[in-house]
């Protein structure tokens, strides 16, 4: 299997001389694909909108084949994040107020997220820890830097889904971690690379070039937890920054109980991510409570 270049970048790092972790994620990978089936629907939109003269009359008729895919496209289009005010009745009106880069945004939003509609316990934290992510690294980067808007919704949806594939797929590792541990940022890595030989951000970039999601999406799901990789490269660097911190403001948001949000946002904004994006504990501040609420309409979106 060919890696894409962020999940090759990886790889020849932490893999073994033999090259016998990089065998695993590639078996994981088609494993995962036998398991989780990416929607044919979702699958012809993204086929549609990749080409240039594609008709945004094609890919609704294409969406409404498939009636669950539509609804939720239609409650995310009217949602906060999507919608620019005034709310569409249609699936239709819908795409047209989208626009190519949200339509196919939404679509791999949904698509991904049906895939996993029965998770509970742990899986059920990690996807409303994605939609959760998702709605404050949107917001974070909207006000901060408007040009990188575009993607940040998916990234943050995206960057964990990869441990649900690992759930779906039977590994346990995730329920023998206590929950505080489970909890904190990159601790997951080391146990998952010991135990797997790879880790959750590498085999959902794999699975999402797969899926022809963006390039650039997989690029910063491939590198959230390499932010030493990430931040070689500006643009990818600063979403994967951004989702990094949404990240940990969710958790802060879900479990704050360790610390207070003032030390919580001068610990952000004095680390390697927050100096990185140049988030500041001023505008972490005042932005808290739109961040909670963000996090609110996102779980009442996806939850
Ligand atoms: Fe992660
Ligand atoms: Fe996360």
């Amino acid at each position: 299997m060919k890696f894409i270049e962020p999940v090759s970048q990886v790889m020849r790092i932490i893999d073994t001389p033999d090259g016998a972790y990089s065998k695993k994620l590639a078996a994981k990978v088609v494993g995962v694909e036998g398991l989780c089936t990416f929607p044919v629907v979702a699958q012809m939109v993204l086929n549609i909108l990749s080409k240039e003269d594609f008709k945004m009359s094609n890919v609704s008729a294409i969406i409404q084949r498939d009636p669950a895919l539509a609804v939720k496209i239609m409650k995310l289009a009217n949602s906060a994040f999507f919608s620019r005010g005034k709310q569409v009745d249609s699936i239709d009106k819908a795409m047209v107020r989208l626009g190519k880069a949200s339509v196919v945004e939404s679509v791999c939003a949904v698509a991904t997220m049906n895939m996993f509609p029965d998770v509970d316990g742990i899986g059920k934290q990690i996807r409303d820890h994605c939609a959760s992510t998702a709605a404050i690294c949107q917001s974070m980067v909207s006000d901060l830097l408007p040009s990188h808007k575009s993607g940040a919704f998916l990234c943050g949806l995206m960057h964990d889904v990869g441990k649900l594939f690992l759930i779906s797929a039977g590994e346990s590792l995730y329920a023998t971690m206590p929950v505080m541990e489970r909890q904190k940022a990159d601790a997951s890595v080391p146990v998952e690379r010991a135990t797997l030989g790879y880790d959750h951000a590498l085999l959902a970039a794999q699975l999402l070039f797969t899926w022809q999601f963006p390039a650039p999406i997989a690029a910063v799901v491939a590198l959230h937890h390499e932010p030493g990789l990430a931040y070689q490269n500006e643009d990818v660097g600063y979403v994967v920054a951004m989702c990094r911190i949404a990240s940990q403001v969710d958790r802060q948001l879900a479990f704050g109980v360790e610390m207070e949000t003032e030390e919580f946002v001068e610990r952000i904004a004095t680390g390697i991510d927050g100096e990185f994006a140049a988030v500041s504990e001023d505008y972490l501040l005042g932005k808290w409570n739109d961040l909670a609420e963000a996090r609110n309409q996102a779980l009442s979106v996806f939850g």
